[in-house]
């Protein structure tokens, strides 16, 4: 069932509450893939009702970015939701959800002024508001994310617990193509020798998790030597390499005393911002 009116939805979450029905939201801006898919079987195994929201939502897009050319097929969108398990698709109009006088967001401080909050000024807030709402419309007692947003899981994690939403946080590991390319909605933009080339992103984080591994502590390597590889083998231009804690983002130079670090880029093909990131736990050794 597509539901695309605000009130319907909100009436519909409520008679499912009612009636005892746990209710698992997943957020997407739609062209789903097999990553969103996964999403959604994760949400049907943890819930009686998954919602699916299909929103391009602008707030979240600075000026420049590619919020009218972001690919749009709410069609393909029902039928994948469907087959992943989805009983609702919440397609709202823009128009509905930002009302000509809106002028209420939520900010979530710190952790969004670095890596892509930094690059992208305003996107969270406007991730955030966006969720808020996304929340309050569907009523869930699940929300699923990606690990593919990173940072995205971390501020959601944060407004969730700061502004006392009673939803569950589930994450899904990053789904990828064969070569290891993140499934990712702004892939369709590459031209096929970028698409060849944007394979880099995996391995040089591949070899970074591998470094860390056998041994090396200290960040700036790391960041060299994915630098060193991407520049080599692709015409992308580097936006952000980043060894951080994985808790509160902050960039490390030595990875000693941080059990959980976020490997984390965001490189340019073209017009296209591809990003990626990987999550390693370390075990630190005494000798
Ligand atoms: P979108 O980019 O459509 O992603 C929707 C959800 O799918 C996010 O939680 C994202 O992390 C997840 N996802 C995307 N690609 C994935 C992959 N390859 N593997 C696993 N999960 C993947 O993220 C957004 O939309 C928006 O910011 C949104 C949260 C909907 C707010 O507008």
């Amino acid at each position: 069932m597509v539901i695309r009116d605000i009130r319907e939805m909100q009436d519909n979450a409520a008679d499912f509450r009612a009636a005892g029905k746990r209710i698992a939201v997943v957020p997407t801006m739609g062209y789903l893939h097999e990553g969103h898919s996964a999403l959604i079987r994760e949400a049907k195994n943890r819930a009686d009702v998954v919602i699916t929201t299909v929103f391009v939502n602008p707030t979240q897009f600075g000026p420049g970015e590619d919020f009218e050319r972001y690919p749009r097929d709410l069609d393909h969108d029902v039928r994948i939701a469907k087959n992943a398990g989805a009983g609702i698709v919440f397609a709202p109009s823009t128009d509905a959800m930002y009302e000509p006088h809106f002028s209420s967001f939520v900010l979530v401080e710190k952790i969004t002024s670095v890596l892509e909050g930094k690059s992208r000024p305003g996107h969270f807030r406007g991730v955030a508001t966006v969720v808020a709402k996304l929340f309050h419309i569907t009523q869930p007692h699940v929300a699923v994310f990606g690990q593919k947003d990173a940072q995205q899981v971390i501020v959601v994690r944060r407004m969730i617990r700061d502004l006392n939403f009673a939803v569950d946080l589930v994450v899904v590991p990053t789904v990828r193509e064969k070569d290891g390319l993140a499934l990712s909605s702004r892939n369709t933009y590459l031209s096929p020798q970028q698409r060849q080339e944007a394979v880099v992103l995996y391995t040089a984080l591949s070899e970074a998790q591998k470094s860390i591994a056998s041994g090396t502590v200290s960040s700036m390597e790391l960041v060299e030597e994915m630098k060193g590889m991407i520049t080599l083998h692709s015409s992308g231009v580097i936006d952000y390499v980043s060894v951080a804690d994985a808790e509160t983002l902050e960039e490390l130079t030595a990875l000693n005393g941080h059990p959980e670090i976020l490997v984390s880029l965001a490189v340019r093909f073209g017009q296209t911002r591809l990003i990626d990131n990987i999550l390693i736990e370390r075990k630190e050794s005494n000798h």
